[in-house]
């Protein structure tokens, strides 16, 4: 992606860097003042996210400069100097990690309130990709942030994306989750921090089973998480691609688990009702997703 600036200015190097301050690491240009800078550098970081959110059908972008600003998410943004037809060099990609609190199911289906990196959004440009791009900047981050791809919450990940952790990682075998989410074997085995097992007698209501994706401020606009989003799945196929939560999990869990499941879901009479095939009001389903 080119800019009418020099990217090679705000980015000092190849791979940057950038947190919720937004400044550049290894910026350099001495004649171009910090606010300018960070100006393209916001301009970078909102093109690209809206290139992504193209790419991926999402009805609004999930990586813009403000959300950098008041989230405590790391960007990894991959230039080139050589892709240069205008000089000024190209941004290439991203990729955005973060740490969230999550409720993740493991094999045995126990809930397990865990804090785990999140891959949130990752994106190389159209014209580039398949070219080994989208493996450095992962290889990039994986370095920098010390984890290993199996320890990776993924937030709703394309197909594209599945097919990528397959090849370079190996990554196939997802443990099925009700959130967004996916995790795959061995993220319990590899955990950092041992995950923390739910007390038994804990009220239901204190659960919260779908926890807050980076997605999450999309729902009203695409869905609410696999179950409750099967009435809406047909126009949702058609918008934003085959679900792979949808896909990896749906096979997993007969009717009697999904129940099973949904004990933690706001409205178990909402489950039912969709499991029926009824899909309620408009109001009714805004209510279930939150
Ligand atoms: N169809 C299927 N698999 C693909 C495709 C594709 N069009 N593009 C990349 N891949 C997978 C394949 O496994 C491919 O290997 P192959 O060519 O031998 O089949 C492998 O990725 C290529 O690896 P890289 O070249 O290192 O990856 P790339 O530079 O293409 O980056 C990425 C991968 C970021 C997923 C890129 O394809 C992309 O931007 N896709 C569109 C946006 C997207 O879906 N992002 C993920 C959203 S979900 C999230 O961010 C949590």
């Amino acid at each position: 992606m080119e800019f009418p600036f020099e990217v090679d200015v705000v980015f000092g190097e190849r791979i940057t860097t950038v947190d919720q301050h937004l400044r550049p690491s290894g910026r350099r240009g001495p004649t171009v003042t910090q606010v300018n800078l960070q100006r393209q550098l916001m301009t970078i970081i909102d093109e690209m996210g809206k290139a992504s959110a193209k790419a991926q059908n999402l009805p609004a972008p999930i990586t813009s400069a403000s959300r950098m600003q008041t989230n405590r998410h790391v960007l990894y943004i991959l230039k080139d100097n050589e892709l240069k037809p205008t000089g000024k060099g190209v941004v290439i990609g991203f990729l955005k990690v973060g740490y969230k609190k999550l409720f993740v199911l493991d094999r045995h289906g126990a809930h397990n309130e865990v804090e785990p990196l999140c891959l949130l959004d990752f994106y190389v440009h159209e014209s580039l990709q398949r070219h080994g791009y989208g493996k450095e900047l992962f290889e990039h981050m994986l370095q920098h942030e010390r984890v290993e791809p199996y320890q990776l919450a993924v937030d709703r990940p394309s197909e594209k994306l599945l097919c990528f952790l397959r090849k370079h990682y190996s990554l196939r075998e997802t443990i099925p989750q009700v959130n967004n989410f996916v995790v795959f074997e061995g993220f319990f085995d590899h955990q950092h921090a041992p995950a923390k097992k739910l007390p038994p007698k804990r009220a239901e209501e204190e659960i919260k089973p779908y926890s807050l994706t980076d997605r999450e401020f999309l729902k009203e606009e695409v869905e609410p998480p696999w179950p409750l989003n099967q009435s809406r799945s047909l126009t949702r196929s058609s918008s934003l691609g085959n679900s792979p939560v949808r896909s990896c999990l749906k096979p997993f869990l007969n009717e009697q688990e999904l129940l099973k499941n949904l004990r933690l879901c706001p409205s178990h009479s909402a489950a039912h009702h969709l499991l029926n095939g009824e899909t309620g009001s408009p109001a009714a389903q805004r209510r279930r997703t939150r």
